[in-house]
């Protein structure tokens, strides 16, 4: 009825604007409540004020260990690195120790890789400052049962040896590798793990990753730098793979979030193809905000159109090198079978 009296008065062509223009204000109000509701949420409960549930403690707990693993594992080990994040991580240890009892698994795993820290520096004849030791100490009486945590050492022999073979044992021998040679991977190699990534699942399959690799160490080590997760092994990389995923074929506000949970899988499902073409590799975080984007953005040359999901630091790895174990939850932490 509207339409038809509308169309009585105005002609066809601005009856057309003015219905795109209420389609594209429509939108705008759904898209900005729904991104409202996003950042309620994340407002609510993110770790980004102060960490006050077991959740968020021992999140930061984790964070802070992770550290400390991957530094006792890098290829030029820095003597007494991170003394001030060991510091911390006793603290929040023993707070947490304080609040909620010692029996979470992930705390105990973080008081084994401060043990582990203090071992490996004893081992080495290097002396912590002070104030390390008097931490260490203090912790080790919260909990004076526990035992040092010890990093994996393996060779590229055995890192690779079930690449091909079944999915248990493929996808327990997988791991980031923060350790390569100079040497350069195939890019025949490459190329056939970009083709098996392909076989990730998409929403009604639209694929919207997209993949940059980088070849030219000048500007592998740029980007790097800029991505900044890296240090001690980045500058070692042959081969990067910043992986993006396309705005263009997602709409309306219920899939504002599709972008970043394809691109999810397709990252996995590339570090799975990786690894079974032997090209050891570390995903690295592009978690930015917005001036860090645009700055990333410059970098890498991706289309504005496009959406940053991860970057992968690749290369092949060396006769011997250390992996950092990264403790797992038992399933029934994460896991719920409900009945
Ligand atoms: C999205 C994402 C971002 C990551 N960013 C970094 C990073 O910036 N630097 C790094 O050394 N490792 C990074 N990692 C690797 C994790 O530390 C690693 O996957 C985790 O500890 C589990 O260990 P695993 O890969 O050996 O199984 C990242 C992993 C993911 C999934």
């Amino acid at each position: 009825m509207i339409k038809k009296a509308l169309l009585q008065i105005v002609p066809n062509s601005i009856y057309i604007y003015l219905k795109d223009k209420k389609k594209f204000f429509l939108t705008q109000k759904i898209l900005r409540k729904s991104y409202d509701y996003d950042y309620k949420k994340y407002l609510s409960h993110s770790d980004s004020f102060s960490p006050n549930t077991s959740t968020k403690m021992i999140g930061n707990i984790i964070k802070t260990y992770h550290t400390i693993e991957k530094g006792l594992t890098m290829p030029e080990f820095r003597p007494g690195f991170g003394q001030q994040k060991v510091i911390e991580l006793c603290h929040n240890c023993i707070n947490y120790i304080k609040k909620y009892g010692d029996n979470e698994e992930q705390l105990k795993y973080a008081v084994q890789v401060i043990l582990e820290y203090k071992t490996f520096h004893n081992s080495l004849n290097f002396a912590l400052q002070p104030e390390t030791e008097n931490e260490i100490q203090n912790i080790r009486n919260y909990a004076p049962a526990l035992t040092a945590s010890s990093q994996i050492e393996t060779t590229d022999v055995l890192y690779f040896k079930n690449a091909e073979s079944s999915f248990d044992e493929f996808s327990n021998s997988r791991a980031s590798v923060r350790n390569f040679t100079g040497k350069d991977i195939p890019l025949s190699s490459l190329t056939e793990s970009l083709k098996l990534a392909q076989n990730t699942p998409s929403a009604c399959n639209r694929q919207c990753w997209r993949t940059y690799v980088y070849t030219q160490s000048e500007q592998i080590n740029e980007i790097l730098e800029e991505q900044g997760g890296n240090r001690g092994f980045g500058h070692l990389t042959n081969k990067l793979i910043v992986i993006t995923a396309e705005l263009g074929v997602f709409n309306r506000h219920y899939e504002r979030n599709q972008a970043y949970i394809d691109g999810g899988l397709y990252a996995m499902n590339l570090l799975y193809s990786l690894h079974f073409q032997k090209i050891a590799a570390c995903i690295l975080n592009c978690s930015t905000w917005p001036e860090k984007d645009v700055e990333l953005r410059k970098l890498c040359k991706i289309k504005d159109s496009e959406v940053f999901i991860a970057m992968v630091a690749c290369g092949l790895p060396p006769q011997k090198f250390k992996i950092a174990a990264s403790k797992r939850y038992k399933i029934d932490v994460t896991n719920r079978f409900i009945s």
